[in-house]
């Protein structure tokens, strides 16, 4: 995807002095106090802000908190546990403005971060009013919230019409090119491992990848879902019955193209959903009335895992068990040793594949960890998200 890039108007010398407007995404988790539990997306934010002022720019950075309403801030809106945390991690004080769409004092060298920009009026429907105001507070804009780039707003849509410049950030722009290495020119075999509770929630993104990849993994309820397909029993599994007729036209698609939806040929079971319940590895065709299917077996992780390693590209969404209870975590930490192991190009997304990577300590062998939650299932649908694609129209002129 053809967009101006941040680094390229700071490598132009083109930054020094300007009004630079960062789109950020920094929603990060709170617990009730409002301390920040997670700051991975503050973290990632930081190199761009770091390039702006090291470039000499006046620098304002906003972002989105939460699902506030609009005109009518509370507390708990607030960005100031951000600024705090931004302010520790540079080691500088990262002051926070509010009520700032009508014009902001900042001087090159300085940083300023803007209230939370969905408590302006205007902002979720992408006001035109609105994004003209924003747009004229800044000479560069910059999208790096990968996070909201399936957001259609203020902030990350109508302010990139109007700004005299218009550009990705680093994290935008490294967002970018992981997604383009990895489903639009992708070395084969491309291996995707779509897994989660439930069918209907990525019933787009089977049929999607379905078009595209070599292998198609899939895992947790979606899998006793495909299993159902193929004439399996799965007991009282998790499933969608309903979805059977769906998950065996994805079975046919795959196989119309000579590829391939593995299904599992052995499986974990338990009779009740529980950490301390005892676990049964059984083939799969041995699976009880009374049986919960909470994990795949040894042998199909064994196959999965020379599978994942003789890949070229792997895309990994959700955890193939319950991961979250040891006796049924094997199965996604063979799949996620794998993954590390794997000379393939790898990118992974989505909040419980995160917990997955963290809890086996694979962070530095995954080629790319997407920062986008909503953002990146939407990629896998094949959407065009629209902050790349206002980006894409800016930088055709
Ligand atoms: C996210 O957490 O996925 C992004 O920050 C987008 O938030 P939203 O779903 O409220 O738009």
């Amino acid at each position: 995807m053809n967009v101006l890039r941040f680094s390229d108007l700071v490598a132009a010398g083109k930054v020094a002095g300007q009004r630079v407007f960062i789109r950020a995404d920094l929603n990060v988790p709170q617990d009730d106090a409002g301390n920040i539990t997670e700051d991975t997306r503050i973290r990632a934010s930081i190199p761009a802000i770091e390039m702006a002022l090291k470039a000499g720019a006046a620098v304002m950075v906003t972002s989105h908190l939460g699902r506030p309403t609009e005109g009518d801030f509370k507390a708990e809106d607030s960005l100031a546990p951000i600024a705090k945390r931004m302010g520790e991690l540079m080691g500088r004080d990262v002051p926070l403005v509010a009520n700032w769409v009508d014009g902001v004092s900042v001087a090159p060298g300085q940083l300023v971060l803007l209230e939370n920009c969905r408590v302006n009026k205007g902002e979720k429907k992408n006001n035109e009013e609105l994004a003209k105001k924003m747009a004229a507070l800044c000479d560069i804009y910059v999208n790096d919230a990968f996070g909201t780039a399936h957001r259609a707003e203020g902030t990350t849509y109508g302010i990139a019409q109007f700004a005299k410049i218009a550009c990705a950030g680093p994290l935008l722009a490294a967002e970018i090119d992981a997604i383009t290495k990895a489903l639009a020119a992708p070395k084969r075999p491309l291996v995707a491992i779509v897994a989660g509770s439930k069918v209907s929630t990525k019933l787009t993104i089977l049929q999607s990848l379905s078009k595209n990849v070599d292998g198609l993994v899939v895992g947790g309820g979606i899998a006793n879902t495909f299993m159902l397909a193929a004439g399996l029993k799965i007991g009282k599994s998790l499933a969608e019955p309903d979805l059977v007729g769906e998950a065996t036209a994805v079975i046919e698609s795959m196989k119309a193209r000579g590829a391939a939806v593995p299904i599992p040929v052995d499986v974990v079971t338990a009779k009740t959903f529980a950490a301390d319940a005892p676990a049964t590895v059984k083939a799969a065709t041995d699976v009880a009335d009374d049986d919960l299917i909470l994990d795949i077996g040894p042998k199909t992780a064994a196959l999965l895992a020379e599978q994942l390693k003789a890949a070229g590209t792997i895309v990994w969404n959700g955890p193939v068990g319950v991961f979250e209870f040891d006796a049924f975590a094997h199965g996604t930490e063979t799949i996620a040793r794998a993954i590390a192991d794997s000379s393939a190009f790898s990118i992974a997304g989505g909040g419980d594949t995160l917990a997955a990577i963290a809890k086996y300590g694979i962070e530095k062998d995954v080629g790319y960890i997407s920062t986008g939650g909503g953002a990146f299932l939407e990629v896998l649908e094949g959407k065009t998200l629209p902050a790349f694609e206002i980006l894409a129209k800016r930088a055709q002129g």
